[in-house]
């Protein structure tokens, strides 16, 4: 991986964040885009914008091509079977409640039901979950972590076990705070074994791992556009065709129905049936030319820089016994840290990254909309977080820590 080169695709790596080159270590928020994703955006919105699936003039075929094309690239990067498994959505929390919801409305999961999910969820794979407990009497159970941050897999079969009218089990591939990968194969083989659907948020993941999702087995994997180089707005839902033919759709309207009639409704044929309305065409274009420039350098390739680049971090931060990491040592590129001060208690993550900003260093700071793995796990108010991408290098991470270290040497 040439990542000189692949620098050159992303022009605001040269930007000037207080008088310094931006350091740009919040991607797990966000990416940056390449040229190649902006253009394609922009072609749509100069060249031959149109809505798509209504027309046939020239320009509304040209559209639906494109829209249609981005279908099937994003289901070739994630290997579904075909682009009729792939629901273009807004982003992972919309993929995830259009899955929720859906399952629902067709009485998949009712009340006295049961819902198994992990405390490393964030809020997009909890809060909808929660409504359905609150609600309608669904039953929420959480899986425990390892003192490490790693899943604990043993009260993962226990939990399911001893659970009554098992429904769906929940689980985040990737953690976004902690950096875990969890073993969604073995996951979703547990799952089937005790009859439930199995659902992964693969919002951390597909961004950096090779994902197989017929080797995963999964039934449904929600991710988003804009942490992977995409526009912002657009993600995706993947679901077993079989399932998506089943269920009840939740947006209802405009180009997701074949036939109406005033005492019937037929639904058009997948995955529109989940599309309702006009899309965001221009969004599903750009994500479209976004997996293809990370076809183009290789996910093998990604996942190995960015494993690379967490370890080099975590060892150099081993140096700074001011600085508490959490999560284990297998991770992708996520390293959530505290600056401890001399009482034992963490500075504020806020005061943290105010003092990497001013050298040009965008980390994120807070719970990460995972608050309860923050409370029940970590014991903290918020960590500071530190995410890298394709783009980032050793030597940012060595700036990166020396600003840590001298705000340290500072205390
Ligand atoms: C693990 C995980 N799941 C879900 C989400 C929600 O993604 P979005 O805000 O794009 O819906 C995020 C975003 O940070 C995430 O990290």
């Amino acid at each position: 991986m040439d990542i000189q080169r692949i620098r050159e695709d992303f022009p605001q790596l040269e930007r000037k964040i207080n008088g310094e080159r931006l350091i740009y270590f919040d991607n797990a928020a966000t990416s940056l885009r390449p040229k190649s994703v902006v253009d394609a955006v922009s072609e749509f919105y100069l060249n031959y914008n149109a809505n798509i699936h209504r027309a046939i003039h020239t320009l509304s075929r040209e559209a639906t091509e494109a829209y249609e094309r981005a279908h099937k690239d994003v289901a070739k990067f994630i290997n579904a079977e075909s682009m009729e498994e792939i629901i273009f959505t807004r982003n992972t929390t919309e993929s995830i409640n259009l899955v929720v919801f859906s399952l629902f409305l067709s009485e998949k999961v009712k009340s006295g039901d049961t819902v198994v999910i992990s405390l490393m969820e964030h809020h997009s794979n909890m809060v909808p979950w929660q409504f359905l407990r609150d609600k309608y009497g669904v039953n929420l159970k959480f899986v425990n972590l390892n003192s490490d941050g790693t899943l604990d897999m043993n009260h993962l079969e226990d939990v399911l076990k001893k659970s009554k009218n098992l429904k769906v089990v929940s689980i985040t591939h990737a953690s976004n705070v902690l950096g875990a990968v969890n073993d969604v194969k073995t996951i979703g083989k547990l799952a089937h074994r005790y009859g439930a659907i199995f659902i992964v948020d693969g919002a951390q993941s597909a961004p950096h791992l090779k994902v197989d999702v017929k080797d995963i087995d999964c039934d449904f994997y929600a991710f988003s556009g804009h942490k992977m180089l995409g526009p912002t707005g657009i993600g995706a839902l993947y679901g077993k065709k079989a399932l998506l033919e089943e269920l009840e759709p939740f947006l209802r309207g405009g180009d997701m129905i074949w036939e109406v009639k005033i005492e019937k409704v037929t639904f058009n044929k997948l995955p529109w049936k989940y599309e309702a309305g006009t899309s965001n065409i221009a969004g599903g274009i750009g994500f479209g030319a976004a997996v293809r420039y990370l076809e183009s350098v290789g996910m093998e390739n990604v996942e190995k820089h960015e494993r690379d680049l967490a370890s080099y971090a975590l060892q150099k931060l081993k140096e700074l016994d001011f600085v508490r990491v959490y999560g284990p040592e297998e991770r992708i590129g996520v390293v959530a840290f505290n600056v401890m001060q001399k009482n034992g208690n963490p500075f504020s993550p806020e005061f943290v990254a105010q003092v990497l900003d001013r050298h040009g260093i965008a980390i994120r700071t807070g719970c990460h909309c995972a608050q309860p793995l923050h409370n029940n796990f970590l014991k903290v108010r918020g960590t500071a977080r530190a995410s890298f991408y394709l783009y980032n290098t050793k030597e940012e991470i060595d700036i990166f820590v020396d600003v840590l270290r001298d705000f340290g040497n500072a205390l």
